[in-house]
């Protein structure tokens, strides 16, 4: 099944992979739980598996047919705590893609997953999403840049919700970063427009914010736009 997914990513013009470390299993969230609320359960989300080949060779019916069996299919497979290291080192091998390993808060994790194929790493703590009060990707970011940021890409996710707050990612070194709930935000509003309004928004925000701060381009920021608490400008 990951094969056949990978496969197709490549197919369909992707430009990278991105495998998320901090999920073998969903946290434990109160609300998603009162209303017992998971997507799958109702067959949303499943697109990518209900097109998938290796995906429906092993139903006994066709989704099409009897949802309940795909869904129930998916639920026995989707988690899987019990991947390792060597998992992602057979991933790498198996793709030319550029492999980025999403939901990295510690340094040593970074390194290993640098050590196992990784071509870069997203710092994420999933949006306060998996272990409730675990560390802020922002608080993390220092101690992950430092290990791996001379070797791999590294991303920033999680709490980006402005131009100025990507100026600051970028400033602490970003390749780039990644939005999660912002877009989601624009589709419940107002569909594909909502989506681009968002990210319209966003995008001009941080060119206003580039030029306020007297830079031509995202490329020439860099560590010098921070000013610590500690260090006054002096002159
Ligand atoms: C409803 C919802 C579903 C998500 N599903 C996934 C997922 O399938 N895979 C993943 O790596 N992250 C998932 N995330 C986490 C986001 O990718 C992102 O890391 C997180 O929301 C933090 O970014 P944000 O503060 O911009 O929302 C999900 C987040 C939300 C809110």
């Amino acid at each position: 099944m990951t094969a056949s997914l990978i496969d197709r990513a490549e197919v369909a013009g992707y430009e990278a992979l991105v495998v998320t470390l901090d999920t073998p299993l969903p946290g434990w969230r109160e609300r998603e739980l009162q209303q017992a609320a998971l997507p799958f359960y109702d067959g949303h989300g499943m697109a990518n598996y209900h097109t998938d080949d290796a995906f429906r060779d092993t139903l006994s019916v066709p989704p099409e047919e009897d949802q309940a069996v795909a869904v129930q299919h998916l639920l026995d497979t989707f988690d899987d705590p019990g991947r390792t290291w060597a998992d992602l080192e057979s991933l790498a091998e198996r793709t030319d893609l550029p492999l980025l390993v999403k939901g990295i808060l510690h340094p040593e994790d970074a390194e290993l997953a640098v050590e196992h194929g990784a071509d870069g790493v997203v710092v994420s703590n999933h949006g306060g999403r998996q272990v409730d009060g675990s560390v802020g990707a922002l608080t993390a970011w220092p101690g992950v840049f430092d290990a791996v940021g001379e070797d791999a890409a590294v991303f920033f996710d999680s709490g980006v919700r402005s131009g100025a707050d990507v100026v600051r990612a970028v400033a602490l070194g970003a390749d780039a970063v990644l939005l999660g709930r912002p877009y989601v935000y624009g589709l419940a509003v107002g569909g594909v427009d909502g989506v681009e309004a968002v990210l319209r928004n966003l995008l001009a925000e941080l060119d206003l914010t580039l030029a306020l701060s007297g830079y031509a381009a995202v490329d020439d920021v860099d560590r010098s736009a921070v000013v610590e608490r500690s260090t006054a400008v002096r002159r």
